[in-house]
């Protein structure tokens, strides 16, 4: 096969953003736009991929890793000027070139693959992805000429009225003859309105070299979107995310509102999971199969296990395994870890604590710093007092503890297996196995005593 080489225009402020972060940085569904754009680029496996950086590069090169190559560019004098960057690692070679814009995050390889055949086909020096657009307003649009072969790319601010007329766009996307491309970048000047070496350009020096250009148009406008500022961003979000959506669904997800369900890219879902209104699934998650995520839960970086409940509940860096149910408002943090059938009901926070099988935690209580072992059943408001004011602290709990309500284990504390925790105790030693635990004032009663008290039935 013909080597492949791509290089990705990353080196822009992206001033239409009004923002201090890059442009390429932004994300589209849980990762920045160039990240989905080397992605994708990846696809076509090139031999090398180029991505000139320029502002933010040090964090755009943090962000790709090693993806990629880099080369600078210091001062942003235009797309043909970015890609003039990448001459030392390819000028000369044989090959083609794909270039592309990381602000371009929804393109696919599919596409760029038909792109790739067109350029083959055609035996074309430059062929250039278009798509037809209703709104072509911002673009540079492909010109044709009678006989309806490409004769070069206009942009937006140069072009004349009859060329704003026109609505193929060009999606800033383009295989060329790389011998070819750096040929022509040669011959780049910046006389136009913005005073930028374009990229465009090359096609026009090319036709009028008399090689051969011509275009591959896309069926769908939306997909070569190219993120400019704040409402295309918003637009991006939402095709990426119905697309997310709608191969969940392919794949045996029920959405009882997919328009509402804000799933990351790389986010994965078993079959038969019923996902309500308003979740939101970020990061790296992981559900497992036959689970039921209730509306207006967010999940985050979390791995939850087959047949799982969460209703409205948040749940971060924690893993829950099969059959457990969280919530109503369940809250697990980093480092919760929920063995197989463990019950975490309303107003319960969990940090950094393992809660092994059958463990039961229905109500109002905070669990951080812990290791609780099987069939144990905490109480309606009991606090692990897990902080000192200076250092956390452990607790250890064994298995079958019955622990009372609003009991307070201060840590570091270990409490035996099968023992017993009586209700309102604030526990400060250890507690053997098989023992029985109370830690409160005992209880007077005080008979007939009501009756002299200000407020009693008979002083009224
Ligand atoms: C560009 C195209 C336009 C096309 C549109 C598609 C040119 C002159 N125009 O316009 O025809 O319709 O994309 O989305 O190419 N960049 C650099 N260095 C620079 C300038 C830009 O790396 O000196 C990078 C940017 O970071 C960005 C990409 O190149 O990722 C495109 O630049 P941008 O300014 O967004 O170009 P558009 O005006 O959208
Ligand atoms: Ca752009």
């Amino acid at each position: 096969m013909n080597n492949r080489y791509a290089i990705v225009l990353a080196a822009g402020q992206g001033s239409r953003m009004k923002s201090a972060l890059y442009k390429v940085l932004h994300q589209v569904a849980g990762k920045p736009m160039v990240h989905h754009v080397i992605e994708q680029v990846e696809g076509i496996h090139p031999d090398q991929i180029v991505t000139v950086v320029g502002h933010g590069a040090a964090k755009v090169q943090e962000q790709l890793g090693t993806a990629s190559e880099y080369v600078l560019q210091t001062e942003q004098l235009g797309t043909g000027h970015a890609v003039l960057m990448a001459k030392d690692k390819l000028e000369g070679k044989e090959g083609t070139t794909l270039v592309i814009c990381g602000d371009t995050p929804l393109l696919t390889t599919e596409t760029l693959e038909k792109l790739f055949e067109m350029h083959q086909k055609a035996q074309a020096k430059a062929t250039i992805l278009s798509a037809y657009a209703k709104d072509p307003t911002g673009y540079g649009r492909v010109i044709r000429n009678d006989a309806a072969q490409v004769e070069k790319i206009v942009e937006q601010k140069d072009a004349t009225e009859a060329e704003q007329q026109v609505t193929e766009i060009n999606t800033g996307t383009y295989c060329f003859d790389n011998v070819a491309l750096f040929q022509a970048l040669a011959k780049v000047g910046k006389e136009n309105v913005q005073g930028e070496y374009y990229l465009t350009d090359v096609i026009g020096i090319l036709k009028e070299a008399g090689e051969s250009v011509t275009a591959y148009q896309m069926p769908h406008f939306e997909e070569s979107l190219g993120v400019n500022d704040r409402l295309a961003l918003a637009e991006a979000n939402r095709l990426m995310r119905q697309r997310i959506n709608n191969a969940h669904m392919l794949k045996g997800v029920t959405f009882i509102d997919p328009l509402t369900t804000y799933i990351d890219a790389d986010v994965e879902i078993g079959s038969d999971t019923v996902i309500e209104a308003g979740v939101i699934l970020k990061g790296t998650t992981k559900i497992g199969k036959n689970c039921f995520i209730g509306a207006h839960s967010e999940i985050k970086e979390s791995i939850i296990e087959d047949n799982v409940t969460v209703t409205s509940s948040h749940i971060e860096q924690a893993v829950v395994a099969q059959g457990s149910d969280i919530g109503p408002f369940g809250r697990l943090r980093p480092g919760a870890k929920l063995g197989r059938n463990v019950h975490v009901g309303n107003f319960v926070e969990i940090k950094n604590a393992t809660l092994d099988e059958g463990t039961k935690v229905g109500h109002l209580t905070y669990v951080g710093d812990a290791t609780l072992g099987k069939n144990i059943n905490v109480g309606c408001g009991a606090v692990f007092v897990n902080y000192d004011g200076k250092q956390k602290h452990h607790t250890t709990v064994g298995d079958n503890v019955f622990i009372g309500c609003n009991a307070n284990l201060v840590a570091p504390l270990a409490i035996g297996a099968n023992s017993f925790i009586a209700a309102g105790s604030t526990i400060t030693k250890d507690v053997p196995d098989e023992s029985l635990a109370i830690a409160r004032a005992r209880q007077e009663n005080k008979t007939e005593y009501a009756k002299k008290l200000p407020y009693s039935q008979e002083n009224h």
